[in-house]
């Protein structure tokens, strides 16, 4: 077969996630086992996704990967597992007009090649190991003819990072921690799809950062080791914050699924603080988000918005719907202008409609914001310009799908290299 010259290629899109019941924990590090079920809201890959083209050929002499046009080592366990999981269950392909024909024991021998691409900052701590992951098995499993369905793939895609399970999904997303030794059973489902609770608006402060942060696969390891507030929030508290917050997703309850997300994203961190040496995540514009938002919602006596923070500074805003939505942007750009090298349009990416829902065209709209009302008790309002980099504003999104236009592909036909 070496001496053929085909090149058989499969390119497909994976939205990221955002965790409102967080993951922190692993009861086995190798198989990436959780010690608590988590739920996950799928973002529109409009905004934020990764694309992944994997090609097959009898040329390819080894197994190869790009990542945002740089090409990176594949002899990591994690990339390994995942390689191995999906050809395992690989099954016989042909195609007649290109004269292809694979056959099961054939997988075995053959080399791939995977190019992968983020449409957001690989470095802005925006869960990109989520969508990478997912999209890895997810692509492979399409060009090897894997039969299993996307909750099967999920369990393979958790073995490449926990979080990833989640992104096999639209809509709202639960992982099922499970309890064989395997790892079988600890897989994601669909709670609902994206379409479900449609109103939802979600907005994305980056925060400047310069610190390096811990990673959340060694933060989380040093949590299960000196956390004792880990393992009562493991134990005692996510199980019943599970079922209230599948509750508040089936009913579209707004101050139900706040109030969970909030208080979970809190916990989370004071887990991060309860760990020794303690580990923080958030910064001082990320605690002057979550002030503005408490304000605000206890100002309007229900909530309009919720917050939550993964292992680094970025907020991620969830507005009941668009009005809410744009009055948040309001009070985000009165006290979170752009710095002054930059300008508006690059300062609010994503679903850019929102600015005009915000009645902020320019930088003069921005300079001209009245102070948000619940300030009017006599805070003298504090402004931070350039602590936020950029915001997405984004909304509930599809899960994984296949790119059949040969243009979005990112390794070429015919060499299998990146183009
Ligand atoms: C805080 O999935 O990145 O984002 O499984 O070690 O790769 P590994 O960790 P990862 O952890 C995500 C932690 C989190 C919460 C969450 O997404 O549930």
């Amino acid at each position: 077969m070496a001496s053929q010259k085909w090149v058989r290629m499969v390119t497909a899109q994976t939205p990221t996630n955002i965790a409102v019941i967080k993951y922190w924990g692993k009861r086995d590090e190798t198989l990436i086992l959780p010690i608590n079920d988590s739920i996950s809201v799928t973002l529109d890959p409009d905004h934020l996704c990764t694309t992944t083209t994997v090609a097959v050929s009898p040329a390819f002499e080894s197994d190869r990967m790009w990542l945002n046009g740089k090409e990176i080592s594949l002899a990591g366990g994690r990339y390994q597992n995942c390689l191995r999981e999906i050809r395992k269950r690989a099954s016989d392909v042909e195609e007649d007009e290109k004269g292809i024909r694979i056959t099961k024991k054939d997988w075995e021998s053959l080399h791939v090649h995977i190019a992968s691409y983020n449409n957001f900052p690989t470095a802005a701590g925006l869960a990109s190991s989520a969508a990478g992951f997912a999209c890895l098995v997810f692509a492979l499993a399409k060009l090897m003819n894997v039969k299993e369905d996307e909750g099967q793939l999920s369990a393979i895609a958790r073995q490449g990072s926990g979080s990833a399970c989640r992104s096999l999904f639209g809509g709202f997303v639960k992982w099922i921690m499970g309890n064989d030794e395997s790892g079988s059973d600890s897989l994601a489902v669909q709670l609902a799809d994206e379409k479900h609770w449609d109103d939802l608006v979600i907005l994305v402060a980056v925060v400047s950062s310069r610190q390096k942060e811990t990673s959340s696969t060694s933060g989380m390891r040093e949590s299960v080791e000196t956390s004792l507030l880990l393992k009562h929030r493991a134990q005692e508290i996510v199980p019943k914050r599970i079922l209230q917050m599948e509750e508040a997703i089936k009913n579209k309850d707004f101050p139900s699924f706040a109030s969970l997300t909030c208080a979970d994203s809190n916990q989370f961190h004071a887990v991060c603080l309860d760990t020794s040496p303690p580990i923080f995540y958030m910064n001082d514009t990320s605690h002057k988000i979550i002030s503005m938002v408490e304000k605000w919602n206890c100002a309007e006596g229900t909530p309009q918005v919720a917050y939550t923070f993964d292992a680094g500074p970025n907020a991620v805003l969830i507005a009941r719907d668009r009005n809410a939505a744009s009055l948040l942007l309001r009070r985000l750009l009165y006290y979170f202008p752009p710095g002054a090298s930059t300008d508006l349009n690059s300062y609010v990416l994503g679903d850019k409609s929102i600015l005009q829902d915000a009645a902020v065209s320019n930088m003069k709209d921005v300079e001209s914001l009245p102070p948000p009302l619940e300030l009017k008790d006599g805070t003298p309002p504090q402004k931070s310009p350039g602590d936020v980099t950029y915001f997405i504003c984004t909304r509930p999104g599809s899960g994984p799908v296949v790119l059949c236009d040969e243009s979005k592909a990112l390794l070429d036909s015919e060499t299998g290299f990146p183009k």
